[in-house]
């Protein structure tokens, strides 16, 4: 039963804030822990905007105590964030590095005492750099060792972690990361980016093999990220192309995960370089989960080239800094569809947020109105969803503070807290003092923006 009446959430709704390790933790070289494919990624000149680094991001490695201070002064239900597989398997497999998964057992037991409900994320983009020189996510060796490394973490923190998220948007870790390039390792092989998306998903399947044995009690899910797409226009041409984005953006992810095959039509483009599925594999990619989380920010329009290729269009409606279309429809559309569709259940808005150009000025504010009315009308298309009945049990903001943005290094902001880069302060915007008052109220303010 809901209780929406155009601004209420239910009582128990989870209000989150969500994190990755490589964004905010800084101390690449702490404590033991052995490099990642974005140490590499970022020391490539060209890569990243600036030659900006990981190296000392945030700081939270040391900081999480000051930290969490903060989620409790927000009221958050919950806190995620990604667990760095180099720090607890510096060379990807064997060796545990007892000292990092120290560091997870007291952010894990920190947040617990602060009432903190932790949603721990295994995957969020930092593979053992040792894991990637032995072939990445295109090789069958790499979803086995993740399957290795879940047990590892499962058997020391499975007793205390509710809510497990195995990985963190397929599509942009093999298509962004092996076929365009833009995200480390920087590959652009059509072939391996296939490769590397069943790769993914299977290793989705592994960790769900071992957080049922080492973490019975908790509830297991995987984020998948989406972008609906829309055609550009009536004409039946537009309508194919966006089919065809549809099924590499969209369905090619869900369809494995949530109905155990892959969709035909992206079979069929895919052609001689199918995904290297063996037996077995789409059963253990498609075991039964506890929930899906959805990271949602945009949608995609389409038209058809003049070979009825599909053309990626912009139609000059309002953006984020990223250059990302605001359209708060397509995370209702989303959000209906996956429960519509795929019958899923449970759902978590895993990411969500903008990306604006904040000022911190000369009194200590920051004053970030565009970045409320962003969250304002997307939470209001959440609540909608959950009006018509779409199972929605929470929504983690995109992002606690200002964090590493991969490719865009420290030019883009996400948080509700400011983060100065030269002294590492953390300064809440107007945006955390907004979401604190909702979360303290559980409802929107009216009116929603226009
Ligand atoms: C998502 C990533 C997250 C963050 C946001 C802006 O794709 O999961 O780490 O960079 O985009």
């Amino acid at each position: 039963m809901t209780h929406w009446n155009g601004r209420h959430f239910p009582a128990d709704f989870i209000w989150g804030a969500a994190t990755s390790a490589y964004q905010i933790e800084g101390a690449t070289e702490a404590d033991g822990r052995g490099p990642s494919i974005w140490d590499t990624f970022c020391a490539t000149p060209g890569k990243v905007r600036n030659g900006d680094s990981g190296a000392i991001a945030c700081d939270s490695y040391h900081r999480y105590g000051a930290d969490i201070a903060r989620m409790q002064e927000l009221g958050l239900d919950a806190y995620r964030f990604s667990i760095a597989w180099p720090r607890v398997l510096p060379e990807g497999r064997g060796r545990v590095n007892e000292a990092g998964l120290d560091f997870y057992d007291r952010l894990v037991d920190d947040l617990l005492a602060a009432g903190i409900r932790p949603f721990v994320s295994l995957y969020h983009w930092d593979l053992p750099q040792a894991l990637e020189d032995s072939g990445g996510w295109p090789s069958r060796a790499t979803p086995e060792a993740f399957g290795e490394y879940v047990e590892v973490v499962a058997r020391r923190l499975g007793d205390r972690v509710p809510n497990w998220l195995t990985q963190n948007e397929p599509y942009c870790v093999s298509w962004l990361g092996y076929a365009l390039g833009l995200h480390a390792p920087g590959r652009t092989e059509l072939p391996a980016a296939i490769a590397a998306a069943h790769h993914v998903l299977l290793s989705h399947g592994l960790a769900v093999q071992a957080l049922r044995r080492e973490s019975p009690e908790s509830e297991v899910g995987i984020v998948l990220d989406s972008w609906p797409v829309y055609p550009a226009s009536d004409d039946p041409r537009d309508a194919e192309a966006a089919q065809e984005q549809d099924g590499f953006r969209n369905r090619l992810f869900f369809d494995p995960v949530l109905r155990g095959s892959y969709p035909e039509d992206v079979l069929e483009l895919l052609g001689d370089s199918p995904p290297p599925v063996r037996d077995g594999d789409l059963a253990a990619i498609s075991a039964p989960i506890d929930f899906v989380g959805l990271n949602n920010y945009s949608r995609t329009i389409i038209e058809a080239d003049s070979e009825g290729k599909p053309q990626n269009v912009t139609n000059g409606g309002p953006t984020t800094e990223m250059g990302w279309e605001i359209y708060p429809k397509g995370i209702y559309d989303v959000l209906t569809r996956l429960h519509r569709e795929y019958g899923v259940q449970n759902l978590y808005v895993t990411e969500n947020g903008g990306a604006f150009p904040d000022v911190l000025l000369h009194d200590g504010r920051v004053e970030d109105r565009d970045r409320i009315d962003y969250l304002h009308k997307y939470l209001g298309a959440v609540g909608r969803a959950i009006a018509d009945g779409i199972p929605v049990r929470g929504y983690f903001v995109w992002s606690l503070l200002d964090n590493f943005e991969w490719a865009y290094g420290y030019s883009r902001r996400f948080g509700l807290l400011y983060v100065d880069y030269s002294t590492l302060e953390r300064v809440p915007k107007s945006s955390f003092y907004w979401y604190r008052d909702l979360i303290g109220a559980g409802r929107l303010p009216e009116p929603e923006p226009a």
